[in-house]
């Protein structure tokens, strides 16, 4: 059979630029998917840090340009950087602008934001026509409302289309703007209605992308199932479960060369399942880093997260005292909502040596807080995969999680069967409510104390294959069955 060719169109992409685990996944899926004899190359917008990486690859070509892209000139640029093989939206008038991908230094949504992810669509809907010699696409993928119109563009066009995937990473945003903004963003009148692009009244670039994709994904099956469910769903439940035919979960894994602790150049003592007892130096490291008592015995629980709603974190500041009461310690890195960066600073205030607290994005410290913990803490509302968590199972920090989408797919608990079979990976609770985390937490430590099985558990969790490998093939045999059944 003939190599398959897949554009991949995403908003951001590791290691040039990422704001949560969109990015990891964009970055590792051409690379797993090259085993499955499937040829992906990636659309990204020219964000400052995407040129930076773009002018030190060996050759950058010009492939096609555009007069006007929304209110200015563009060049699409095909190059290989850090390792990825890309095409590039060169549009300085949409991208060429500090801080993050979405938002300004205040984190205000960049008021153009339709324009410069439609802009990225219509370019992806392009080279899905064909734009760009040597690489017709055989199946154009895009990833979350970024990347939405871009099965519009592509149907509305009249133009023989390749087929078309929708992964959906995270359903609690989905993009939505005015309606009058249809003939600006160069879609036809008849684009609004119910099988188009119309959304509660206003345009919906996700809700678009899932109802006009061939087919749709999301990164778990039990996420998968959840948003065919009333509250799951955010508004686009009935649409999903009238698609279900089409709807499918894919399991995100992680890429096993950068997250690796035998050989991880960012921590300060290498291990691996074998020999999980030389965790310590990472353990007293990861203590003197965070200013906490270096403490052999205490129990490390760490966080790595955005701080948002999602994510359930006001949950552990509700069960600090839980935490400290069994001898604990906690360790957390993140950014995000205020409130939540507030009521940690003041939770490691109140509890000097004991609660240790680093407010930012910092990718080596992410990998020692991995290293270093006893257990990570997911207790989050929704997962729609989660990615820190396979990262702890493969460092053996013992995952406590909510049994909620990927997190239910990728842990086993280790209740009483679970430990008599010789499988359990982590701990898992639900609902997620502030009693059963510290419920968790309490049984958590019950697990430590007996030093034999929390050595087995640990070495479950390390020995689980988290990679792409499996999912790799998932995707491969989507899109082959795709474009078998397009040609049919
Ligand atoms: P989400 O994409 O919802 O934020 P995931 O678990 O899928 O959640 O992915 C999060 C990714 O971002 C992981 O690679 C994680 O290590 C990383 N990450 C999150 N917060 C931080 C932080 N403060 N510093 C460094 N890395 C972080
Ligand atoms: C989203 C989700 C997360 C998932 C990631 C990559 O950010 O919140 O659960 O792992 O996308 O798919």
């Amino acid at each position: 059979m003939a190599t398959t060719k897949v554009l991949s169109v995403v908003s951001e992409i590791y290691p040039l630029i990422k704001t949560g685990g969109l990015a990891d996944v964009a970055g590792a899926l051409p690379g797993a998917l090259a085993a499955e004899d499937v040829e992906m190359r990636t659309l990204v917008p020219g964000y400052p840090a995407v040129m930076a990486a773009l002018a030190e690859a060996e050759k950058v070509e010009k492939v096609f340009r555009l007069k006007d892209l929304f209110g200015g000139p563009a060049v699409v640029l095909a190059g290989r950087a850090k390792g990825l093989d890309l095409f590039v939206l060169d549009a300085p008038h949409l991208f060429d602008r500090p801080g993050n991908p979405y938002h300004d230094g205040d984190g205000e949504d960049w008021p153009d934001n339709p324009f410069r992810f439609a802009a990225l669509a219509r370019v992806g809907a392009e080279i899905g026509f064909g734009a760009i010699k040597g690489f017709r696409p055989d199946v154009v993928h895009t990833h979350d409302w970024q990347a939405g119109l871009t099965p519009a563009y592509l149907e509305y066009d009249g133009r023989p289309r390749p087929g078309t995937v929708a992964t959906v990473h995270n359903l609690a945003f989905q993009g939505q703007y005015p309606k009058d903004m249809l003939a600006d963003l160069r879609l036809p009148p008849h684009a609004w209605g119910v099988d188009g692009v119309e959304y509660y009244d206003t345009i919906g670039f996700l809700k678009s992308a899932l109802r006009m994709s061939d087919r749709v994904t999301t990164v778990s099956p039990t996420y998968a199932a959840e948003i065919r469910s009333g509250e799951g769903g955010m508004g686009l439940s009935g649409l999903l479960a009238g698609r279900a035919g089409v709807v499918s979960g894919i399991l995100n894994g992680i890429d096993t060369d950068v997250w690796d602790p035998a050989k991880d150049p960012l921590i300060a003592g290498h291990y691996d399942a074998s020999t999980p007892s030389s965790r310590r130096t990472n353990k007293s490291a990861l203590q003197k880093r965070f200013g906490i008592k270096v403490d052999r015995r205490a129990m490390v629980f760490g966080v790595v997260s955005r701080l948002s709603w999602q994510k359930g974190l006001d949950m552990v500041l509700e069960g600090i005292e839980t935490i400290l009461s069994v001898g604990g310690q906690l360790v957390l890195l993140g950014s995000g909502d205020r409130e939540l960066v507030d009521g940690f600073r003041h939770a490691a205030a109140a509890h000097p040596g004991r609660v240790g607290v680093m407010i930012g994005y910092d990718e080596s410290l992410a990998h020692q807080v991995q290293a270093g913990s006893d257990a990570l803490l997911v207790p989050s509302r929704f997962e729609p995969c989660g990615l820190t968590q396979l990262c702890a199972l493969r460092y053996g920090a013992i995952p406590i999680v909510t049994r909620v989408g990927g997190l239910a797919d990728t842990i086993i608990d280790a209740n009483e069967m679970a430990l008599e079979a010789g499988v359990g990976t982590g701990v898992m609770f639900t609902p997620p409510h502030a009693d059963m985390f510290r419920a968790a937490i309490l049984r958590a430590a019950d697990l430590y104390r007996d030093g034999a099985t929390w050595r087995r558990l640990m070495k479950n969790a390390m020995r689980t294959d988290v990679s792409w490998r499996r999912s790799a093939a998932r995707y491969a045999k989507l899109y082959r069955d795709l474009v078998t059944e397009r040609n049919a």
